[in-house]
């Protein structure tokens, strides 16, 4: 099944508000970002074009409109700033493909694969450039320009954060000692760091409280963190069918939770013999993977990595309570929910 298709069903029948909201500005994110790259049918647009039209779930635009509702902004006033956000995100997609050498994103074959890694960082780049420019261009529908500008020294450096978190997760290469402190700050910015800052923004724009941003910023962090843990499950123990990428975190000797966590705080016999399969992750046969899933189980790894999902979701939660408007709160509420429990 499609992820469009996957999101509409498990949102309909567990979350009425979210539902409702999340369907309406997915259509109005979709139509902007269309609208925006149907500029030229040069190739360099079609491979900006390929991951958009292949899906994806849009739960960063989605947030960063929910914030602005949240605070009593006009979603529809920040449309293409949202849609910016979706950009910004899918150009990390393409890179991040590039430099992981993964085959295959939202189901279909990556960008480089379908256009070459020099086009794939055109594309990337080209993403990033409309990302700014779509910020700009909110001028347009009225939002204040100090809101604007501020919006855009955020956006900036927060985008060199994500940058250097991306690039602590290179830099670690297939290193076995990564110790749980150093996975959490990596992740904090590779992942979280966007998630913050998208709601943070739709807060400032839609003309929020300085209280109100911070809410919805540290609601962010938390779902955020949450969301690469949820991540890092589906990335050993998901169907690759329904997630849409590689299952292959163990096979190319990623930084996971689970293997983080099994390696620091695992019984002895475990970790050594993780480390002993670990040290050369290519070779690891289909009983060795069943035999390392197994282990992160027996670890406890898989139960901890689920229980910090459950307890981050709901201090995200607690964050935003008797803040904002209702409608918005609880849609929120619901997605923090949504997000713990995906499968895709
Ligand atoms: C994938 O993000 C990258 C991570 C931060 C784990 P999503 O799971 O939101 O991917 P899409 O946008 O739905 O494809
Ligand atoms: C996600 O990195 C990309 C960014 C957030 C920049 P990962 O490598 O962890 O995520 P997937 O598994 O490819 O989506
Ligand atoms: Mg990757």
């Amino acid at each position: 099944m499609q992820v469009a298709e996957l999101l509409k069903k498990d949102l309909r029948e567990r979350f009425k508000t979210l539902y409702e909201k999340a369907m309406r500005y997915r259509e109005m994110v979709r139509k902007a970002m269309f609208d925006v790259l149907s500029e030229s049918d040069s190739v360099l647009f079609k491979a900006a074009r390929h991951l958009i039209e292949a899906g994806g779930k849009l739960v960063r635009p989605v947030l960063f409109l929910l914030a602005c509702e949240f605070v009593g902004g006009d979603p529809e006033k920040l449309v293409l700033a949202a849609a910016g956000a979706e950009f910004g995100h899918v150009a990390s997609l393409i890179h991040d493909d590039i430099i992981d050498e993964d085959e295959v994103r939202r189901g279909v074959p990556a960008v480089h694969v379908k256009f070459g890694t020099p086009i794939a960082i055109l594309a990337g780049d080209l993403l990033i450039f409309k990302a700014f420019q779509m910020l700009a261009l909110t001028a347009d529908r009225g939002v204040p320009l100090d809101r604007i500008v501020r919006a855009l020294k955020i956006s900036t450096e927060s985008s060199v954060a994500v940058d250097e978190g991306e690039a602590m997760d290179v830099l670690m290469g297939s290193r076995v000692d990564v110790g749980l402190s150093e996975y959490f700050r990596m992740i904090e910015l590779k992942t979280a760091e966007a998630f913050r800052v998208g709601l943070m923004l739709g807060a400032l724009l839609g003309g929020g409280s300085e209280e109100e941003m911070e809410a919805l910023s540290r609601y962010g962090l938390l779902i955020g963190i949450a969301f690469q843990i949820q991540d890092d499950i589906l990335g050993v123990f998901g169907s690759e069918e329904v997630v849409g990428k590689p299952v292959a975190d163990v096979l190319k000797g990623r930084r996971n939770f689970l293997i983080v966590h099994a390696l620091e705080k695992g019984p002895k016999h475990v970790r050594e013999r993780l480390l002993e399969l670990l040290g050369d992750p290519g070779d690891i046969s289909k009983e060795e993977l069943e035999e390392i899933r197994a282990m992160l189980v027996e670890a406890g790894s898989l139960d901890e990595a689920r229980r910090l999902v459950e307890e981050l979701t709901e201090e995200a939660k607690r964050t935003i309570e008797g803040l904002g408007r209702p409608e918005a709160r609880k849609a929120l509420m619901e997605m923090a929910d949504f997000l713990k429990t995906r499968v895709y």
